[in-house]
């Protein structure tokens, strides 16, 4: 059932917990109420608004969020060796992860306790710990807000990148994504190459489905701050992709400084912004509510009582102090509304 609300306070609906209004906010089940909707009031100004965690508001939303509710998780094929499944767009993104583990399917345990929701989760192609959504999304499914239709598209008409897809480009402001399908297999296929994963999987008896969640929630939960204690949105910058010379020229005066090849460009090198904030002396930084987070300084937190200006303001600074100190220039993952 569609519901419909009018002035809406979004405090309870954005991970940084910010105090921002709604003109409109609609939650919807599927096509046909979004159909029904467009068909009556065509609105100009409209977004997805999923669980929130990934948008930051920093003023009164004059428009319509579309938020959806249904959460279904149907399986679509299974031959005893790989599992089709087709998951709604509500449905949340780590119960998901937490039930292919369960089930005994590989492909998605290295997204563990990502706070997203599933429609969300091909939008920027969340990515963690040497995985990401594209490698197991197979077909995701979408209202169109020009055609009134629903579509369909295959993992290669996504154009899936780092952090990025055809939702963030060309369907930004016409696609609504309404439900995901991914393929996972029983066949095990430990992903261990990140960081300290390989060390704290085998700390817990090896590479299970099991011991990886569990050592990547570990991991997750020593650097990364629950936004139900302390608001923030993950990831607030992406890792900036800089020409290989720049980070040769870097790694000069920075030895030690990381740096990730870029999978089909030998022209071009991924450094971390959360290192570049660091070195430049933020982390743990705070601006009256607002701060760089203590323990990974590519999140910024809500202390307490933050406006969206507020984190922007921090933002601003932040990528000026990088700038300044190593001449690479970071841009935010998070939507800012
Ligand atoms: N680092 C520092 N100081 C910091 C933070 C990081 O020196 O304050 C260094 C780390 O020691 C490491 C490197 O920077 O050498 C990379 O750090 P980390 O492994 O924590 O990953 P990241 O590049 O900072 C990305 C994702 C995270 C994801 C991790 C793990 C982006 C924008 N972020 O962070 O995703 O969990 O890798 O795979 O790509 C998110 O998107 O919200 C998110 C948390």
């Amino acid at each position: 059932m569609k519901r419909i609300y009018n002035n809406i306070n979004l405090a309870n609906r954005n991970s940084f917990g910010v105090v921002e209004m709604a003109s409109t906010l609609v939650e919807f089940e599927g096509a046909e109420e979004l159909k029904e909707y467009f068909e009556r009031y065509n609105p100009e100004r409209w977004y997805v608004l999923g669980a929130g965690n990934n948008t930051l508001f920093t003023r009164s939303y004059e428009g319509v969020l579309f938020t959806p509710i249904s959460r279904n998780r149907t399986i679509l094929k299974d031959d005893g060796v790989n599992v089709d499944i087709r998951v709604e767009a509500a449905h949340d993104w780590d119960e998901l992860v937490a039930w292919s583990v369960s089930e005994g399917l590989w492909g998605i345990e290295n997204l563990s306790a990502i706070p997203s929701s599933v429609g969300a989760a091909p939008v920027q192609n969340i990515g963690a710990y040497g995985a990401e959504a594209k490698d197991a999304i197979t077909v995701v499914e979408y209202f169109d807000t020009r055609s009134l239709e629903v579509k369909r598209l295959s993992r290669e008409e996504c154009h899936f990148a780092y952090r990025e897809s055809i939702f963030k480009q060309e369907l930004k402001g016409v696609a609504i994504i309404l439900a995901v399908e991914f393929s996972l297999s029983r066949t095990p296929k430990p992903n261990l190459g990140y960081g300290d994963v390989i060390k704290e999987v085998e700390a817990r008896g090896g590479a299970t489905l099991v011991n990886i969640r569990e050592a990547i929630c570990a991991i997750r939960a020593s650097k990364l701050p629950d936004p139900k204690v302390l608001g923030n949105a993950g990831s607030f910058f992406k890792n900036p992709i800089v020409e290989k010379e720049v980070a040769e020229e870097l790694l000069k005066s920075y030895p030690d400084m990381p740096h990730y090849p870029i999978a089909g460009d030998d022209s071009k090198v991924k450094l971390a912004a959360g290192w570049l904030i660091d070195k430049s002396g933020l982390k743990g930084y705070r601006d009256a509510a607002v701060g760089v987070h203590d323990r990974q300084a590519l999140v910024l937190v809500n202390h307490g009582g933050a406006t969206g200006g507020d984190v922007m303001r921090l933002a601003g600074y932040v990528c000026q102090r990088v700038k300044e100190c190593f001449g690479v220039e970071i841009s935010p993952e998070v939507n800012i509304l």
